[in-house]
């Protein structure tokens, strides 16, 4: 039931949004395509039309994104019960490292990025502004790696619910790290 909202989160992240329009829909192309006259009659004319626009609500789905990041820790919370009493299991460092890597994902988010550091023309002059400037430039590195992290978080999630469809279904994926 809340599969649309971090759907549509993902499907609006603009480095899925620079692959499927370049490499897909091949509009907008890269400026070298373009230049190169590939594409010739379909031109640019800026993010007018419904699909731009709906992309443009990213920034809101961005809300739900964080909104949903705490149940993913819950997860890894629950699986550290077994049978009654603490452990740490292999399930449990597949839904961890899952977490953490969505987390990374959408804390580096470019949305983010001119959430905590945008509008803002001089940082001294606005209350809290060293502080702001300082989770600015720590997103700001983060965000460097935006891309990295949509593909790497978009893999380890299919892989993550794989794992637990099959420690589910009763495969023996499932081995004890420390404890039961
Ligand atoms: Fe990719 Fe916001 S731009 S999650």
């Amino acid at each position: 039931m809340i599969v649309p909202l971090p759907g549509a989160f993902r499907l609006t992240c603009y480095a899925y949004r620079k692959d499927y329009h370049r490499h897909i829909f091949r509009h907008p192309l890269g400026c070298l395509n373009a230049d190169r006259g590939e594409g010739a009659g379909r031109h640019y004319t800026g993010e007018r039309n419904a699909l731009f626009q709906l992309e443009n609500f990213h920034r809101y789905f961005l809300y739900a994104g964080i909104a949903i990041l705490p149940f993913f820790y819950y997860d890894f919370y629950h699986s550290l019960v077994f049978s009654g009493s603490f452990a740490l299991r292999l399930g449990s460092l597949v839904l961890l490292a899952n977490a953490l890597l969505l987390t990374a994902w959408t804390l580096s988010c470019h949305a983010l990025r001119h959430l905590v550091g945008g509008n803002v023309d001089c940082y001294s002059c606005v209350m809290g502004g060293g502080l702001r400037k300082s989770v600015y430039d720590r997103q700001s590195w983060l965000n460097a790696h935006h891309e990295a992290l949509a593909w790497i978080s978009l893999l380890t999630i299919f892989f993550a619910d794989l794992y637990l469809r099959g420690v589910s279904a009763g495969l023996p994926l499932d081995a004890s790290v420390l404890g039961a």
